[in-house]
């Protein structure tokens, strides 16, 4: 016999059900699991994240600051909302029992040695989800040689991606001669969002990156790019959160710096602290010079 209903308890007949919009930007529309993986890289509490960029390798080799991520890397971990690599690398070296969600790279197949926005799909959904990643990452090369090819390849894997309830990362790759202007890059992030992508990573530029985020209705992330001096990567990412980025995606700006930790706890007061650069950079000094003593 199932227990007995006691009847006229426990119902708050006077309580009516919630029924929550989705906290993510143009994300309101997707199912359960789709949300459920978006809400696992950004923060439901401020809406934000801070990706932890170490897939370099998959077409440059061990990258500078990258030759050991088991060593390196793994103790950044911890600071990170999420972490973006191969799915060689995590099966590899990153433990299963990390609670961090994982964002997997998707496209590749050129190196360094030839034409980068040659790329395909290398991995397959199911293997996405079965190393239980919350979106998978793909180049687009808008104005590269091979853009269209790239454009269709991320439509294939929003495809496969919207069977399975898995985001898609379109992830703007710009060609080492072309112009990195607003115009640029609302022309890339819109193409990207308007075929499908649920989230796009672009890069900072000073000039009216605030109508890049508003032309795109989707979250935007930003790359770090090449190193630069701490304070000013700090400004980049206090700029971009300012304009509207939902995020960075930061790579060399922190395994690049001579204090990894430092900067992750700087990075982290800035996007979900809503802190100065300024005063990020102090904790940054602070926490550098205590982990010298
Ligand atoms: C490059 O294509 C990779 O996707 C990186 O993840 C990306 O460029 C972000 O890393 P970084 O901050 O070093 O630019």
């Amino acid at each position: 016999m199932p227990e007995a209903d006691n009847e006229g308890k426990n119902y708050y007949t006077d309580i009516p059900q919630k029924s929550e919009a989705f906290f993510l930007k143009g994300s309101n529309e997707y199912g359960w699991g789709m949300k459920n993986r978006l809400a696992r890289i950004f923060s439901p509490q401020d809406g934000k994240t801070i990706m932890l960029a170490i897939d370099h390798g998959y077409f440059q080799g061990p990258t500078t600051g990258l030759e050991r991520v088991d060593v390196s890397i793994l103790p950044l971990v911890p600071y990170a909302d999420t972490v973006m690599l191969t799915r060689g690398m995590l099966r590899s070296v990153v433990p299963p029992s990390t609670n961090k969600s994982i964002v997997v790279r998707a496209s590749g197949g050129p190196s360094i040695l030839k034409e980068l926005s040659d790329e395909q799909i290398v991995m397959d959904i199911d293997d996405a989800v079965r190393v239980n990643a919350c979106a998978m990452a793909i180049q687009v090369f808008i104005g590269g040689e091979f853009e269209s090819r790239s454009v269709v390849n991320m439509t294939r894997l929003v495809d496969a991606g919207l069977q399975v309830g898995m985001p898609v990362l379109a992830v703007t790759a710009v060609g080492k001669d072309m112009k990195r202007d607003a115009r640029y890059f609302r022309l890339a992030t819109r193409i990207c969002a308007e075929l499908g992508a649920q989230y796009v990573k672009t890069y900072y530029i000073e000039e009216d990156f605030d109508t890049v985020v508003a032309s795109c209705p989707v979250p935007i992330v930003i790359a770090g790019g090449k190193k630069r001096p701490e304070l000013d990567a700090l400004r980049m990412a206090y700029n971009a959160i300012q304009a509207g980025a939902l995020g960075v995606d930061m790579g060399r700006n922190i395994f690049q710096s001579e204090a990894p930790i430092a900067m992750m706890k700087a990075v982290h007061a800035v996007v979900h602290g809503n802190e100065t650069p300024e005063k990020a950079f102090d904790l940054y000094n602070e926490v550098k010079s205590k982990a010298y003593e």
